[in-house]
């Protein structure tokens, strides 16, 4: 029989995958992987089992995507059009490579996935999966399938006894994981419409957002964050714990319309509290101890980076090449920001670094002031030369 390794979420899309897959001949091997979202997996393995996989993996992959991937993206500055942590970009990447692992055990030839046709996921996963591997054939089942509407889908399934937990209350649609959450359909899909507040699933309306405001300090070495309030942490515990922070006090909510890279313009909105502020502090500290040549052309490169996770380019020579660099500049980004979270908000009110090239005693307007006054004469004479002549 032909075997396929799907990616498997547990959803609608998947689940009934399972069963149009085995109906064409195929033996199903289901792939959960778990990059940090909410659920339940021993129920969607069991689900799985039930709608006729021959076999299910759980693979555990939050430490790669922690150290593999979120971190390099965070050091790198990487947001898409300003307003994206990247969340769900990110993840794709690391999920190709899962399934080609598991394709590789169990001798498949096929992989396939849920994505639609009309979204970034697939080209992701599939552009990743063949960098990854070579002759590995992938079925896209929801791109072909030929149901006529979501309802048509959900018969299917009733009739095939696959459960449905999609609702006409929830109409959203949901892609989560460590580094946050993007959330699309329903009224959002009109750009001119405010999101509802129950489209919002890990942070707090900012207005019922708790009145006093907490103040939190976050420890890096070598751009990595590592402390929170003097107390050591992963990585990984510390976006858990700054995620339900930040989503206490409503920080890290966006609302954007963004260009996809099929084409169109989609509407989607993101909740990510600890990319939020990490982000923010990461930045922050940047800004004390490189120099500034340095901060600028590394400022020109994220939007760049960004745009190589977005569009689905992660195993290339050029995401390698940026690392190469970033990784040297991150060689002296160790010290310590402070931030207050308030409302939504999440503003830097300190940092402090063995590395800091700030000076205060060049900075200061008191009697302290060690700065060359007299100097300034000369340099603003040549500095000024083409002005003067023009
Ligand atoms: N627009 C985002 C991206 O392309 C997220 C896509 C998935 N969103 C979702 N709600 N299922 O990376």
């Amino acid at each position: 029989m032909k075997k396929i390794v799907l990616a498997y979420s547990g959803g609608l899309d998947t689940s009934v995958a399972i069963r149009w897959l085995k109906e064409r001949g195929f033996d199903v091997i289901a792939c959960l992987v778990d990059v940090g979202q909410k659920g339940d997996f021993q129920k969607a393995k069991k689900k799985a089992r039930k709608i006729g996989a021959s076999n299910v993996y759980v693979v555990d992959a939050k430490g790669e995507f922690v150290n593999d991937f979120i971190l390099p993206a965070l050091k790198a500055n990487a947001v898409y059009e300003d307003k994206y942590f990247l969340a769900t970009a990110l993840s794709r990447p690391l999920i190709a490579k899962v399934l080609v692992e598991v394709a590789r055990k169990e001798k498949a030839k096929f992989v396939g996935h849920g994505c639609t046709g009309k979204g970034n996921d697939q080209v992701r996963i599939e552009v990743s999966l063949s960098a990854l591997a070579k002759g590995l054939k992938v079925i896209a089942p929801v791109r072909v399938w030929d149901f006529a509407s979501r309802e048509a889908q959900i018969r299917y399934a009733k009739t095939h006894k696959i459960p449905v937990t999609a609702t006409k209350k929830n109409p959203y649609s949901f892609d989560e994981n460590l580094w946050g959450i993007s959330i699309e359909c329903g009224v959002l899909e009109n750009p001119n419409t405010e999101p509802p507040e129950d489209a919002y699933q890990i942070s707090t309306d900012p207005q019922k957002a708790p009145k006093k405001p907490v103040y939190i300090t976050i420890d890096f070495e070598k751009g990595e964050p590592h402390g929170l309030n003097g107390k050591r942490f992963t990585p990984t515990e510390l976006i858990n714990k700054l995620n339900a922070m930040g989503g206490l006090h409503g920080v890290g909510r966006s609302d954007m319309v963004e260009n996809r890279l099929v084409g169109i313009k989609s509407r989607e909105i993101y909740e990510a509290p600890a990319a939020s502020i990490l982000h923010t502090a990461h930045k922050e500290l940047e800004a004390l101890v490189l120099e500034k040549e340095v901060l600028h052309f590394k400022d020109m490169i994220s939007s760049k980076y960004a745009e190589i996770i977005y569009n689905g380019l992660w195993y290339g020579r050029l995401r390698e090449s940026l690392d190469k660099f970033i990784e040297n500049t991150q060689k002296v980004v160790t010290g310590s920001v402070r931030l207050k979270l308030y409302k939504g908000t999440c503003a830097v009110v300190g940092r402090r670094s063995k590395f800091s090239l700030y000076n205060e005693k060049l900075a200061t307007y008191s009697q302290e002031d060690s700065f060359d006054h007299t100097a300034a004469e000369g340099f603003i004479k040549i500095w000024g030369l083409p002005y003067k002549k023009r």
